[in-house]
């Protein structure tokens, strides 16, 4: 069995992924290997912090090793708050203060365009990985709904009339970045497993 260790404290993140990848792979959190440490994410893209996280665990443990990075990118604010999503309005990463933010900058502006973007860094046998995982969507201008977390509530996935913390959990996991992203590290491991048989 392929044991991983995912690059998180983040024990909702754990269960999510540990549901997603099923019986096939052993999942280790931090925790469980001893080192509940606050890896820094000081990189200028997702792509960056993700791989530093996995390459901080991998330098010190030489295990098999994944950590994800996930923002929200505005069309008419060049992409921000992207990789400084969790702290956009400052270091107590508050969700509301966040939105407000976001939307006090994006004003009127017609273009209401976004995206949600997950990226993983997987380090497997020494080698390096990334996985993507996009929700395309639009931002609204009043908060609506109380599912979810993050800017959930000013954001309506294409195709949706409702935000995202307008829908369940299952319904949201069915079409969202982080979903799509973990669905495709699976797909991978799936096959990799598969050769090392
Ligand atoms: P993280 O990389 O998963 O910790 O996400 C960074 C930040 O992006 C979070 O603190 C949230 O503000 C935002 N974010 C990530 N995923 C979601 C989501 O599914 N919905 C809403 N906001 C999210």
């Amino acid at each position: 069995m392929v044991q991983l260790v995912f690059a998180t404290n983040n024990i909702h993140k754990l269960r999510e992924i540990n549901h997603i990848l099923g019986d096939s792979f052993s999942l280790l959190s931090l925790k469980d290997i001893g080192m509940e440490i606050d890896i820094p994410e000081n990189e200028a893209t997702l792509e960056g912090n993700a791989m530093y996280k996995a390459k901080h665990i991998y330098e010190l443990t030489a295990m098999n090793v994944f950590a994800d990075d996930t923002g929200l990118e505005i069309d008419v604010l060049g992409g921000l708050p992207g990789v400084h999503s969790a702290r956009f309005a400052g270091e107590s990463k508050d969700f509301s203060a966040n939105i407000e933010k976001a939307l006090a900058m994006m004003g009127m502006a017609e273009n209401r365009n976004a995206r949600f973007r997950t990226v993983i860094a997987l380090i497997l046998d020494g080698k390096e990985f990334l996985f993507e995982g996009v929700s395309e969507g639009r931002i609204i201008s009043d908060k609506r709904g109380s599912e979810g977390f993050g800017y959930d509530p000013v954001f309506v996935p294409e195709g949706e009339t409702r935000t995202f913390a307008e829908m369940t959990l299952a319904e949201k996991n069915r079409i969202s970045h982080r979903a799509r992203a973990f669905e495709k590290l699976r797909e991978f491991l799936v096959l990799h497993a598969d050769k090392r048989q």
